[in-house]
């Protein structure tokens, strides 16, 4: 079925000018970007977007990161979008990440990895409505 899914540039990628190489890669892959936009995090917002993991012992430095840098907060559709999205961005670990991904061309590290994408329907409705307004997402 055609889906939405919620994904982030991350600070080491916007910083190192790999946004529009990232966001080649999802289209190349069918995936359509409906809406874009670079915007800096505050400490408040990346702490609420990533509360699901403020037990971690890496919470700390993952919000300091993501608002280390402006980020490029983008939804992509197509069918499958979610898996699809997982597909091309690769293994979280970049170690672990197979030839191709956005993580094995690009991430520095587990933490600086280049790119985030939900995991699930319910995780990807709720992403995008965090950072997006019903007008901004353009089929
Ligand atoms: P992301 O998909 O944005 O969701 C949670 C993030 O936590 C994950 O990508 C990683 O970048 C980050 N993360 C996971 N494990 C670690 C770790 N051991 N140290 C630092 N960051 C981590």
């Amino acid at each position: 079925a055609v889906q939405r899914t919620f994904s982030i540039i991350k600070p080491d990628a916007t910083k190192r000018n790999l946004t529009g190489a990232i966001a080649a890669k999802f289209e190349e892959s069918g995936l359509r970007i409906v809406a874009s936009k670079r915007i800096q995090m505050t400490l408040a917002q990346a702490e609420t977007f990533y509360g699901v993991h403020s037990e971690r012992p890496f919470f700390g430095e993952l919000c300091e990161f993501m608002i280390s840098e402006p980020i490029v907060v983008q939804v992509l559709e197509g069918e499958d979008a979610i898996a699809k999205n997982r597909e091309v961005m690769g293994a979280t670990n970049p170690a672990d990440a197979a030839a191709g991904t956005i993580r094995k061309e690009f991430a520095l590290s587990i933490g600086e990895n280049s790119v985030h994408g939900s995991d699930a329907p319910e995780t990807a409705a709720e992403e995008i409505a965090f950072f997006f307004s019903g007008l901004e997402l353009v089929g």
